[in-house]
């Protein structure tokens, strides 16, 4: 149990790099160095297919065991829900922008930024409110031993760029970090 505690922490610490990452390339956009887009839209890709795919929906099911045995965490879990729906909405849509201007579509580029920030803000508070709020809160009141079979929804066998193995696709990204 702790185990799959420690690693959605990992997976945070993991995540703010990349959003770092993708921050030093947006501040390039203001000076006179190319960005470098196609590390953006990988860094992206990772957050929306393991963040959203594995990481976020660990999180739905820990979460929901846990307010099934304590109602008064709702609201929190609520949060909890409706912020990895709009995660997966935002970066969909930084995503698409990106890719749209690495394929050279016309795109005003306030509009762009907007997204790119949008986007940065919403991670970064939603992993301060995990760890400041609902991890306490696993820690606290989860049961040892309970969801021991969420443990291999996540860490080295499936994480494919800080995992074990790194995927072809993310070894760009990996020499980036
Ligand atoms: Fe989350
Ligand atoms: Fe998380």
């Amino acid at each position: 149990m702790t185990g799959m505690l420690d690693q959605l922490h990992q997976d945070h610490i993991n995540m703010a790099e990349l959003l770092e990452l993708i921050e030093r390339e947006l501040r390039l956009l203001d000076g006179d160095e190319p960005a470098d887009l196609a590390l953006v839209y990988d860094a992206l890709h990772y957050l929306t297919h393991y963040g959203d795919l594995y990481h976020h929906p660990v999180e739905d099911r820990l979460f929901a065991h846990l307010q099934r045995s304590d109602a008064s965490i709702a609201a929190e879990v609520d949060r909890l829900q409706n912020e990895h729906r709009a995660l997966f909405q935002k970066g969909k849509a930084f995503a698409d922008v990106v890719q749209e201007i690495e394929s050279e579509v016309a795109m005003e580029r306030s509009e762009f930024k907007r997204l790119a920030r949008d986007y940065l803000r919403a991670q970064r508070q939603h992993l301060d409110f995990e760890e400041q709020v609902m991890f306490p809160l696993a820690r606290e009141r989860m049961e040892a031993g309970v969801l021991d079979e969420l443990e291999a929804d996540l860490g080295v066998d499936t994480d494919p760029l800080f995992g074990r193995l790194v995927r072809q696709e993310y070894e760009r990204l990996k020499s980036a970090l």
